[in-house]
């Protein structure tokens, strides 16, 4: 790993023994992108960049003599507006005068051992002699501005992380009209774009789309980063698979507005920007004031999805989650949310608590309605000074020590970021919500946004959720947040630092997060917003698991964790099993099918096991005893994405887990609905070592429906199969002739 800047060809160039990444600077500091992919020796930029005369694109003054360079066909780092690129920006700005053109230069730059926190931001952590970043420092050439882009390369990450910082070092305030992290260039356009985009309780399809000449968006305005699109944007090889393929993929570590702009250029350049949304963002700079963007994480692989796939979820485990968490095995869950929504008492908690940890069950949580008089969604937010509720009549305290004498852990849910109109708090501080002047403000679910930008806010809510979560041995918090943002405004701000509002509200939850995070270093926080609607990097920094969706229906999910996968490494998905029929699709799937997709992420039950008959307990604590013996390979291991729910039939999932030390595999396959003349499905299982043995350790199938009995279940129990045949010649899954069906098998590595 090395940062060279050779100072004859102007060039800076970042590698570790994957990739490469490489910048020039032209004429009187322009700084150019030439090459980011795997790594290279050296480049010859004076044979890589070929300039050649394009109709209609200007030139810099003094370098117009042979038509030949331009910044509307320059490959650039950071981009503006105004002085001669017609392309998508990076960065927009008024300056003080009025105007917007903008024309940054190098100035200087700096490598620097390791990586530095960003300011109020969160943002990767790697330690010092793991790590280089460079700091690259332009100046506009009015002076008013400066810019600071910086890179780091990680030890052998197949990974650049780009974030910006701009200054104002004028005599006056400037207007910033947005700071994207990062700009990627590309030579050509040969590529599609992958997204994630979804609805609540259908979050992160995986869409696959061809690149056109013009501007394509993903965003979000909604003051999170949404259920509708997650931050994250790949643009591959129209020939690239799961497992073959060059792909250039990209997320934010921030969990707000964000756009990810893709430009097709009339020269067939591409370009990609990433950041904070500038639709409906303005932040002033006050003189000698900053801004930050938020961090990007830019991976690079060479051979397909399921490779960035891992690059991602290695660098989440080893440089984005709580140290602390990052690698601690995940206890079994019990939610009451569906079990009882808000209809529980004290006593009826207990008894569902004594029959989950019966079947081996390890933390108990308790959801939404335990304070306040909250018995359904229209009241109480914000009043979490009121601790005993009448539902609890020995507290928060009582109900915790009652479920750690029954040998579980306890956990409770909570939403600091709200505040119900039927509340104290509101009745008290109707100004502490979100609010525009002359205007209603709508609801959602009941509910307003508490207006985070302030600082007494915060210091209140920080406060009063500290007093709960200090009021008993509390082990695990599910922080909620079920609203948009509407009505983006607050009354302590003046009227032209208003378009900050929302930037300043996430900024504020992070603040309240890291503030009630480090006061409690040993609870364990998921964080959930409606299921997930922030899902991404900026949250997993507080807290390292999400509630993936509300959606716990077996076959939705398939789809659900297959898309998160594709970034967040099963570590950090929430999955639980729920009670059939299932309460957002209606549908009834078997509860090994149930079990087999949820137990593919940090595994839990969203039920009252209590209700259910003896047969099916019984089958309910093998599930539990299986995941336990399971659970490093799944939590810690490699995950292999093998037959997407998205592609071919749309009517099988697979995919596999290898755990660190390669002994242990599980293959899980998902049938959903049944056929007749049914093909027999190989599953061909992917990096595993090939001249290794592996015993069949557990077989697991759902059953027949009974008039198809001639059909003899098999079970490969006590088998050895070979890494190749298992690799090359596949293995054929169980024919099950029903609907919802699933197959599970799990392979130890003979010695
Ligand atoms: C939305 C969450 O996603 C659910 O799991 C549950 O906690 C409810 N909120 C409670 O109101």
């Amino acid at each position: 790993m090395n940062i060279i800047f050779d100072q004859e060809q102007q060039v800076f160039h970042l590698y570790n023994n994957k990739i490469s990444y490489i910048m020039k600077l032209f004429h009187d500091g322009y700084l150019s992108h030439l090459y980011y992919g795997s790594k290279l020796d050296q480049i010859n930029s004076n044979v890589c960049v070929y300039f050649t005369e394009r109709e209609g694109a200007p030139q810099p003054d003094g370098l117009q003599d042979a038509r030949l360079f331009s910044l509307d066909t320059l490959l650039q780092e950071y981009p503006s507006y105004g002085c001669g690129d017609f392309r998508i920006p990076a960065i927009e700005a008024r300056l003080a005068n009025g105007t917007s053109a903008l024309d940054f230069r190098y100035k200087s730059h700096q490598i620097i051992k390791g990586k530095e926190a960003l300011d109020n931001l969160p943002s990767s952590h790697v330690d010092n002699d793991k790590a280089l970043t460079l700091a690259i420092r332009m100046q506009e050439v009015a002076g008013e501005l400066e810019l600071t882009l910086y890179y780091t390369i990680i030890e052998d990450e197949s990974l650049i992380l780009r974030h910006s910082v701009i200054k104002n070092i004028g005599n006056a305030p400037v207007r910033l009209g947005q700071l994207a992290s990062f700009c990627l260039d590309f030579y050509d356009c040969d590529f599609e774009r992958i997204h994630l985009h979804g609805a609540h309780a259908n979050e992160r399809n995986i869409q696959r789309s061809k690149l056109n000449v013009g501007i394509d968006v993903i965003s979000s305005a909604r003051g999170a980063s949404s259920h509708q699109h997650n931050p994250f944007v790949a643009l591959v090889r129209p020939d690239c698979t799961e497992h073959n393929g060059e792909v250039y993929a990209a997320s934010l570590v921030w969990s707000g507005n964000f756009s990810a702009q893709v430009e097709v250029s009339s020269f067939e350049n591409t370009r990609l920007v990433m950041g904070i949304n500038s639709f409906d963002f303005e932040y002033k700079l006050d003189v000698n004031e900053s801004f930050t963007s938020p961090e990007a994480v830019l991976v690079y692989s060479n051979q397909g999805l399921n490779d960035m796939s891992n690059t991602f979820h290695h660098f989440v485990r080893e440089h984005i989650l709580p140290k602390k968490w990052a690698k601690t095995l995940r206890p079994v869950l019990v939610n009451s949310w569906e079990a009882a929504y808000f209809n529980f008492t004290q006593e009826s908690i207990v008894r569902f608590a004594k029959d989950a940890i019966k079947l081996g069950a390890e933390l108990i949580v308790l959801d939404d309605g335990w304070f306040g008089h909250r018995d359904d969604d229209t009241t109480s937010l914000g009043d979490w000074d009121i601790l005993n509720s009448k539902k609890l009549p020995n507290g928060i305290k009582g109900l915790c020590d009652e479920i750690h004498s029954l040998g579980a852990k306890f956990g409770l849910w909570v939403e600091p970021e709200m505040i119900s109109p039927d509340s104290n708090l509101f009745r008290n501080h109707p100004d502490w919500a979100l609010a525009v002047p002359n205007h209603k403000r709508s609801q959602q679910r009941n509910q307003y946004v508490l207006d985070l930008s302030r600082k007494d806010v915060r210091d209140y809510i920080v406060d009063v959720i500290c007093k709960v979560l200090a009021s008993a041995d509390i082990d695990y918090v599910k922080w909620d947040m079920n609203r948009n943002l509407t009505e983006i405004g607050s009354v302590l701000l003046d009227s032209d630092r208003q378009g900050e509002v929302a930037t300043r509200y996430v900024l504020g939850v992070y603040d309240i997060m890291h503030r009630i995070t480090s006061r409690f270093p040993n609870i364990l926080f998921e964080s959930c917003a409606g299921g997930g609607r922030r899902f991404d990097l900026g949250l997993l920094c507080y807290m390292p698991q999400v509630w993936t969706s509300d959606n716990t229906d077996a076959v939705c999910r398939q789809a659900i964790q297959y898309g998160t996968s594709l970034v967040y490494p099963p570590i950090t998905m929430g999955s639980h099993v729920s009670a059939v029929p299932n309460h957002q699709v209606g549908r009834s799937t078997p509860m090994l099918t149930r079990f087999i997709c949820a137990m593919s992420g940090n595994f839990g039950y969203e039920m009252d096991l209590g209700k259910l008959g003896e047969a099916e307990q019984a089958e309910v604590k093998e599930h539990i005893a299986l995941y336990k013996q399971l659970r490093e390979t799944i939590q810690l291991g490699k995950f292999i994405r093998l037959i997407s729910p998205f592609e071919n039939t749309k009517n099988e999932t697979a995919w596999s887990f290898i755990s660190l030390d390669t002994n242990t595999v599980v293959l899980m396959y998902f049938k959903n609905t049944s056929k007749p003349a049914p093909n027999l499905r190989r599953v061909y299982l992917k990096g595993l070592d090939a001249s290794a043995k592996y015993k069949v350790y557990k077989h697991l199938a759902t059953k027949q429906v009974a008039y198809n009995d001639f059909l003899k279940a098999r079970n490969l129990e006590g088998e050895i199969l070979s890494g190749s045949e298992l690799m090359y010649a596949g293995l054929t899954m169980d024919r099950i002739d029903a609907d919802y069906s699933s197959v599970l098998v799990v392979l130890h590595k003979q010695a």
